[in-house]
């Protein structure tokens, strides 16, 4: 046997022999590459004279091309016997139930959506956000608003008050939004159109109050703003955030010290079998408090009442949410059970927008 038949022998056994892909790489290797036994013989040609170059070049490239054969052959068989071996080891459990995308994981809260969705719908009339503290004083609270001292309807507010200070006078958890009227008119030059969502707090608690709640409040305040307005801008509110069509409104004489007249507006509606229906019916639900800003209120936050006038409404988030989405006890909207916010909650990417659906 000639020297280049034991090699390629040789080769071809490790070849044979080679238990993987990378054990048959390194055989590549010491024969076709740069320095490679076969490589090493290519290189011997030159030296040769033309006739022995004629039948020792054929000879080792008919081995080199025995070699490149052998190679591709035993590749296949080791990648299939690979994937057979990843097979038998890998198992999916096709009866396993998906895990959720984390788009779909968690949900937001129906408070939270309503309060999106109330600020979508007036930021698209032009109204902007306003925002105070939850921790007030007496004085924007209920002083400015023209609560006089020791008036009762102080008292009808249920007011959580913190310890007195030195100067007898006392913070207090803000008990409606409207001290953010107060602090927007000593803040800004009307014209004025704003509304404030917020966090609200009085001594109450039953299916229907809660120590904490929402309200949010709208005010406006310019040289013409009328009643006619205010009624145009809780109609069509009502109507986008209902998403009906139709919607019948009743404003009634009320009280409130901060607004002259005051007004409560009912909404119509048909309860039946569980479910809610707006624009017909023979319900009224109350919604809102609302009226024209008092002169008394203009003169104490810095507006000339002679010049200027406006109107303002407080409506309860906690309430438009429950009647919205069929909540049943406002203390649920406070448990954080989670199994009731995975029935109750929105998908976090479901933004509302008037284009797009509020709810949907
Ligand atoms: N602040 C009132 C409350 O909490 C609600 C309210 C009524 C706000 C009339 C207003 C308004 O701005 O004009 O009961």
């Amino acid at each position: 046997m000639s020297d280049l038949d034991s090699l390629q022998s040789q080769i071809l056994s490790d070849i044979a022999a080679a238990p993987d892909e990378a054990a048959l790489e390194a055989v590549r290797v010491s024969a076709l590459g740069k320095k490679g036994a076969i490589s090493a013989l290519l290189a011997t040609l030159g030296k040769m004279s033309p006739d022995e170059r004629k039948t020792q070049g054929a000879a080792i490239n008919r081995a080199k091309d025995a070699v490149n054969e052998a190679l591709t052959a035993r590749r296949e068989v080791l990648k299939a016997a690979a994937l057979d071996a990843r097979l038998a080891s890998e198992t999916l459990d096709v009866t396993l139930p998906l895990r959720d995308a984390p788009a779909e994981a968690g949900r937001i809260h129906p408070l939270s959506q309503v309060w999106d969705e109330l600020t979508t719908i007036f930021a698209d009339m032009g109204f902007a956000v306003a925002e105070g503290p939850d921790i007030e004083t007496d004085d924007y609270n209920f002083t400015r608003l023209n609560f006089p001292e020791g008036h009762p309807a102080r008292e009808m507010h249920d007011t959580f008050f913190f310890n007195p200070k030195e100067d007898n006078s006392r913070l207090l958890l803000r008990t409606h939004t409207s001290p953010v009227q107060v602090r927007t008119m000593l803040n800004q030059k009307p014209p004025i159109r704003v509304i404030c969502p917020g966090r609200t707090y009085r001594i109450d608690s039953d299916a229907t109050h809660t120590p904490q709640f929402h309200q949010v409040e709208g005010l406006v305040i310019d040289k013409g703003s009328h009643l006619g307005h205010l009624k145009w801008i809780l109609h069509e509110f009502c109507k986008a955030f209902f998403e009906v069509d139709r919607i019948n409104m009743r404003f009634r004489p009320s009280f409130f010290p901060f607004t002259e007249p005051s007004l409560e507006v009912d909404i119509q509606c048909r309860r039946d079998k569980g479910e809610i229906r707006f624009g017909e019916g023979e319900d009224w639900l109350e919604i809102l408090g609302c009226g024209m800003v008092h002169p008394n209120v203009l003169a104490a936050c810095d507006i000339d009442p002679d010049v200027y006038q406006g109107f303002a409404w407080g409506m309860g988030i906690d309430r438009i949410a429950m009647l919205k989405y069929g909540i049943a006890d406002l203390r649920q909207l406070f448990e954080g059970d989670v199994r009731w916010l995975n029935h109750y909650g929105f998908k976090p990417l479901d933004i509302p927008t008037l284009a797009g659906g509020l709810s949907s």
